[in-house]
């Protein structure tokens, strides 16, 4: 057995591969952004080819920096972006459109048609979510209704449909030669397409939406041999053997496998997913119900997830539509150089707002200005608007759950911010715990992909290999939460009902 797995993460904002050993350790990584295409309001589209070229260019230097080859590594796990959809030509393997990208609300008219008949939890009870912009069976459905040609090419049977990824995969396996056209039951679960006890794409909701059955990938365990990759890859013959959501990838990375176990990860946007065990709970608090892993023939692990759309990706627009930071450690300078928010919010509902509001008619605010705010605070608000997404999120999980979380694990990018964990700890008022390997995501993909092809041999393993690298404890007087967190709902509730 070769002593390396290799986990592709195909994010939002870019793709990455990285290379782990059995301990879990980083032994490389390569990473590439990929542009994030705007053509309107409301509108975020990726170019489904840059993406995979991406991914070629870094397995290569992922490689390349460890100087290692394809017989170094045991298999190939994947994760992904979930979300956002691609439809290409299986006989081309050209899309026939940009991937439409999970933030895009520009199917809102499809969303409201749906709804019109029983509203947006029409088949929440089946596939665990209400109707919304954020799924990609939306998504399908706008590039068969909007793109010249797509309709009559998908009755012909000429269109695929997938989640990133299945773009990669069918691609990684050969594409139009003999590409295995596949997804795994985490991204199947955030189409609206698949019934969460079957695990099987539903016809009845297929025809509400008008998408054939025949684009639609076939549905896979989480970690099961899928194929292998073709000739022409660097990885050539190794085993694709594990794919898993980004925000599932990060729940199994974080070792948190059994009922009762959560995490928090900080990317582009915020997702807290609560392992249920094997059974379904429908969510009373404005939770999405989801798929959380599935090993090969094992049972069916669900979740409550509260999803949040806009965090990390709050810090970039900073960046790169405001221009008041040059990179996004200088928020954290900023926001430290004032004493407090000076009493200013940002609610961030640039995709109107997700868990657990669900209201698409709100829309990004900034409140509590005066000619005393400065750079300072607006960072400052940034930080705590993440934190407080985070708070209302938390609050829903306990509803559901009926005990309240004892701590929070988190992952992601802005984990390495200390300011945002503190403050984070203040505003939940129990402790934030970070693992030594905060790149959980790419992590529980090789973890899913290792357990497959026997490089781990049980969950055991994978537990052995957390550990606590830091701990945040709350020190806020919970006056002074209080005050914030009123304030902050106050906000909130003047960022709806803005869109006409
Ligand atoms: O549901 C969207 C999520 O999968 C995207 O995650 O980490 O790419 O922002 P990320």
């Amino acid at each position: 057995m070769s002593e390396y797995i290799i986990a592709i993460d195909q994010g939002t904002t870019s793709s990455r591969a990285i290379i782990f050993d059995k301990s879990g350790t980083i032994i490389s990584v390569g990473q590439k952004e990929h542009e994030q295409i705007m053509p309107q309001a409301g509108w975020v589209e990726h170019d489904a080819l840059e993406i995979w070229r991406n991914v070629q260019e870094v397995i290569g230097i992922a490689l390349g920096r460890a100087d290692l080859t394809r017989h170094d590594i045991s298999a190939i796990g994947i994760t992904n972006q979930r979300e956002t959809a691609v439809v290409w030509n299986r006989k081309t393997g050209k899309p026939v459109y940009n991937a439409i990208v999970w933030q895009d609300t520009r199917t809102q008219d499809i969303v409201d048609r749906l709804a019109a008949d029983g509203g947006i939890e029409r088949f929440k009870d089946i596939v665990g979510l209400p109707l919304a912009t954020y799924f990609s069976g939306t998504k399908v459905a706008w590039i068969l209704e909007n793109v010249e040609g797509a309709r009559e090419a998908a009755d012909a049977g000429d269109l695929l449909f997938g989640t990133t990824d299945s773009w990669v995969i069918w691609n990684l396996t050969g594409g139009s030669e003999h590409g295995v056209h596949v997804t795994d039951v985490t991204n199947a679960s955030r189409t609206l397409f698949m019934d969460l006890k079957t695990l099987e794409w539903r016809d009845d909701i297929l025809e509400a939406f008008g998408v054939p059955r025949s684009m639609l990938p076939e549905i896979k365990s989480s970690s099961e041999v899928y194929g292998t990759a073709e000739d022409s890859s660097l990885l050539r013959e190794t085993p694709i053997a594990g794919i898993l959501g980004d925000q599932q990838a990060s729940t199994f990375g974080q070792a948190a496998f059994t009922a009762g176990e959560s995490k928090n990860t900080y990317g582009t946007g915020c997702f807290l997913i609560f392992n249920t065990g094997e059974e379904i709970i429908h969510s009373k608090n404005g939770l999405l119900t989801t798929v959380g892993y599935k090993l090969g023939d094992g049972p069916t692990h669900y979740a409550l997830e509260g999803s949040i759309a806009v965090t990390g990706s709050l810090i970039q627009w900073l960046r790169d539509q405001l221009g008041i930071i040059s990179d996004a450690p200088e928020v954290e300078q900023l926001a430290d150089s004032v004493p407090d928010n000076g009493g200013v919010y940002i609610v961030p509902a640039f995709s109107g707002l997700y868990a657990p509001y669900w209201r698409p008619d709100a829309r990004g605010a900034i409140l509590g200005l005066t000619r005393y705010a400065n750079k300072g605070h607006l960072s400052r608000a940034a930080l705590e608007a993440v934190a407080y997404q985070t708070r209302d999120v938390l609050d829903a999980v306990n509803a559901d759950a009926g005990v309240d979380l004892t701590e929070l694990k988190v992952d992601g990018g802005m984990v390495a911010n200390d300011m945002l964990m503190q403050f984070q700890a203040d505003i939940l008022g129990v402790p934030v715990v970070r693992p030594v390997v905060s790149e959980t995501t790419a992590l529980g993909a090789a973890y899913a992909a290792g357990l497959a092809v026997g490089f781990w041999s049980g969950l055991d393993d994978l537990s052995a290999n957390w550990q606590e690298d830091r701990r945040w404890e709350p020190e806020l007087d919970s006056a002074e939460q209080e005050r914030l967190l009123r304030q902050w709902r106050k906000a909130v509730t003047k960022s709806m009902d803005w869109v006409d």
